[in-house]
């Protein structure tokens, strides 16, 4: 734990420029700050500052640097007579908040049962053909009322916190008529951290609220899916402007086709929705050259994107998110990261938290896969978990790296070297997060 406690005073510095800050966080051991410019006195291709300090004043980040320059910052304001809170990290680890940009957090029930004929080799595929999978939960969330909903996803919520997200992405698509998915997106905003007050709900978290009413044919529109189409279209969409940041369609055989996903898109970008796909995920799709024509802000799973599609999304800026937890379920091959990478995409990492197909919380469950399993440096991973994760969701000016300016949402872990990262599996080696 770190400790609270208020500054002692102390001589003012003239010499130093005045920085006004109202906490200022010391002790730190090292201080991973993802920064996209280069910073004095950082090195490593992650920036890392040892022994370093951070200053923060009404949420933004004023000041970072070696924590023996920090107490002229103490003494400028004690002699000003401003109250700045100090707290000592301890020495602990600091890097930015994680952001798990793709996560479907609201829903009833669990597919415990269906994970396990998995194990016995029947496919989701199959799962889904035969009314199964999504349509299990979403059975389940639609007998569900709303306080057993909410009560379920703060539970979510508060494990991935506990695991170091201070940012999550969270999709609808277990309604599926109109009601429920009002529902889903009402409870979603409802347990989101109000942005100008972090430090008086220290529990919770940023979420950013995506509807995705184009995840499966609800069985009440089997023999008429045009009708369905219609209804996200001209009643859902319409509705849910301000409710909803993004929309999300499944573009896969199982799910919906790639015209049906084109003309919900294409009305969705009309209402000012920013764009996602679940793009290519079981087979060629298509999405991921959807997402390029769009001008998507991501596309996600990617397993059967071809070169020329990935070539398409890195020319209209799409970041490609790779979801570890889906391979790793399914039992189906990682996605090389290489192949991503190596052309020059920017990839984000996610947990695709779900009922499904990936039923884990745990940001760092994710960085270990993807370097375990996916081929990617520690640097590639942590840049994928937070200043690319804040680029899915179009936040890369305000979180995801810590630089000046930037919103104050870190990670303190429980470890010395942030190199542990990764290579210290299966536990939690996060203390806590603080967004200030
Ligand atoms: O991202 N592929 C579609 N949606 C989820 C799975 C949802 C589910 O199986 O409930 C995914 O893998
Ligand atoms: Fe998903």
């Amino acid at each position: 734990m770190f400790i609270i406690k208020e500054a002692s005073p102390a001589m003012s510095n003239p010499a130093r420029p005045e920085i006004q800050a109202s906490t200022v966080i010391r002790n730190i051991g090292q201080l991973v700050t993802i920064s996209q410019q280069p910073l004095a006195g950082a090195g490593g291709p992650l920036q890392v500052i040892a022994n370093a300090a951070l200053a923060v004043q009404k949420g933004h980040i004023v000041w970072m640097g070696p924590d023996d320059d920090a107490e002229p910052i103490f003494q400028q304001g004690q002699s000003r007579g401003d109250g700045i809170t100090l707290i000592d990290a301890g020495g602990a680890v600091i890097t930015p908040g994680l952001v798990d940009s793709h996560t479907h957090l609201v829903f009833a029930g669990d597919r415990a049962e269906e994970f396990h004929l998995r194990r016995r080799g029947v496919s989701y595929g199959e799962l889904l053909a035969q009314g199964r999978g999504i349509l299990t939960t979403m059975r389940a969330t639609r007998e569900a009322d709303t306080e057993t909903l909410t009560e379920l996803a703060q539970r979510r919520l508060d494990a991935m916190r506990r695991h170091g997200t201070t940012t999550v992405e969270a999709k609808t698509g277990y309604g599926l008529d109109t009601v429920t998915e009002e529902t889903c997106l009402r409870i979603i905003n409802s347990l989101n951290a109000l942005e100008s007050e972090p430090r008086s709900q220290p529990d919770r978290v940023r979420i950013v609220p995506t509807f995705l009413g184009a995840h499966s044919l609800p069985p009440e529109y089997r023999e008429k899916r045009a009708a369905y189409v219609d209804l996200v279209v001209e009643e859902m969409l319409p509705s849910f402007v301000g409710l909803a940041r993004f929309c999300d369609v499944f573009c896969e055989r199982e799910a919906f086709t790639l015209e049906e996903c084109r003309r919900i898109l294409t009305r969705a970008k009309e209402l000012g929705y920013g764009l996602k796909l679940h793009a290519d995920q079981l087979s060629p799709s298509g999405g991921a050259r959807l997402a390029a024509e769009l001008g998507a802000t991501s596309a996600d799973h990617l397993d059967f994107a071809s070169d020329e599609d990935l070539d398409a999304m890195r020319e209209a800026g799409v970041v490609a998110t790779l979801l570890p937890g889906c391979s790793y379920t399914l039992r189906t091959p990682y996605p090389s990261a290489r192949r991503f990478l190596d052309r020059g995409l920017h990839v984000a990492l996610a947990t695709d938290f779900n009922p499904g197909t990936s039923y884990c919380e745990n940001m760092q469950t994710m960085l270990g896969l993807a370097m375990s399993a996916m081929g990617m440096s520690l640097e590639e991973a942590l840049t994928a978990a937070t200043i690319n994760g804040a680029r899915a969701l179009g936040l890369q000016d305000r979180i995801g790296s810590l630089e000046v300016g930037k919103r104050c949402e870190l990670v303190l872990w429980s470890i010395r070297d942030y190199q542990e990262i990764g290579y210290h599996f299966g536990v939690n080696l996060v203390q806590s997060v603080l967004r200030l």
